[in-house]
């Protein structure tokens, strides 16, 4: 081709246009592209309705490495792109979340622990996430793992985040807030069961629940459900699994196929139709302090997860 290098816009990929060769674009061309596409996703991909009121995420499952942490910056980058504003609070002291979100999380940072466990008000620990407009982040720093023990001494120690996300000025309905307002709050549980994820459980509204599409996939899952039980039971009855996400499904296997099915005849409609296809451009997009939204806005998982929090944003429509 002469003197130009094929650029597919994200118009090319909503009707479907096939991908050119990647071998022939250099780095630096490649990278122009992805920056034109996400800068073009989010203005091609037309907004949501925001919902009347904030609706606050957990995203758990105590099972490690099943895609918590990629579901909620992807969902939360996506959402954004549709339109609404996102606080993502990093509560896992891995802190994976704030690197993908591409913000500080070194020792000193205002974070989570400070919110958590010296009842610092939340909105002066939120930073602003360069990834998408509309998207803020509390990240997490390695202090958040002493917090698990330090937390057990401290009064009302199981509702201290509800406490501080209620508490920040900008959570709430419609009508008192107007429009600024949050209309996302997603919390990146650790894999454990321990006093983060039940100050978790306790401080949200509505939990997604990740699921990977392998063979012990619903091993330990009662364990999650019957904790979910316990805190609507005691301390949190408005919680809803509403959100069932099956993760890294290969189409190509029987058995993945087989763990969707089985997923949904125990979910029912709480199981999200779009399913995250197990992708290399997912799993980068960490590396480059990215979601895979912005990474590459074109690739199956950006489109997957983008068809994701259209799902979530249309069930939140409902009365
Ligand atoms: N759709 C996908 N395709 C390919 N790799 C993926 C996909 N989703 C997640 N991964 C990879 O799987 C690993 C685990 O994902 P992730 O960190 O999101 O899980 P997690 O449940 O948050 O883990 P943890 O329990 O440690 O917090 C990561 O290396 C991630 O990059
Ligand atoms: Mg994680």
């Amino acid at each position: 081709m002469s003197g130009g290098y094929p650029v597919r816009t994200a118009e090319d990929i909503a009707v479907g246009a096939p991908d050119f060769d990647h071998d022939h674009a250099t780095p630096l061309a490649r990278a122009a592209e992805h920056v034109v596409l996400a800068r073009q996703g989010a203005r091609l991909r037309p907004a949501m309705p925001r919902p009347p009121a904030t609706r606050v995420f957990v995203v758990a499952n105590q099972k490690g490495g099943v895609g918590k942490t990629t579901s909620t910056v992807n969902v939360a980058a996506a959402l954004a792109q549709l339109g609404q504003r996102v606080l993502v609070i990093d509560l896992d002291p891995q802190g994976n979340a704030s690197t993908a979100l591409g913000v500080e999380h070194r020792r000193g940072v205002p974070s989570t622990y400070d919110a958590l466990v010296d009842g610092v008000p939340l909105a002066e620990v939120v930073s602003v996430s360069p990834e998408v407009d509309g998207l803020c982040v509390v990240p997490a720093t390695i202090d958040l793992a002493g917090a698990e023990i330090e937390l057990v001494s401290v009064v009302a120690r199981e509702s201290r985040l509800r406490k501080a996300i209620l508490g920040h000025p900008q959570v709430g309905s419609a009508e008192e807030l107007g429009d600024d307002r949050f209309d996302y709050v997603l919390i990146d549980c650790p894999p454990s069961l321990g006093l983060l994820t039940l100050n978790a459980l306790v401080a949200g509204n509505e939990m997604m629940i990740p699921i990977q599409a392998e063979y012990y996939a619903l091993e330990g899952l009662g364990q999650l459900l019957e904790t979910v039980e316990m805190v609507r039971a005691h301390l949190n009855p408005a919680l809803d699994v509403s959100t069932i996400l099956v993760t890294m499904y290969d189409a190509r296997t029987r058995l993945a196929a087989g763990v969707a099915e089985e997923v949904r005849e125990h979910f029912g409609d709480q199981v999200l139709n779009t399913t995250i296809p197990r992708s290399v451009r997912v799993s980068e997009a960490p590396s480059y302090g990215q979601t895979v939204m912005t990474y590459d806005p074109g690739s199956p998982g950006a489109l997957s997860y983008l068809e994701a929090a259209r799902e979530i944003a249309t069930k939140g429509a409902r009365p």
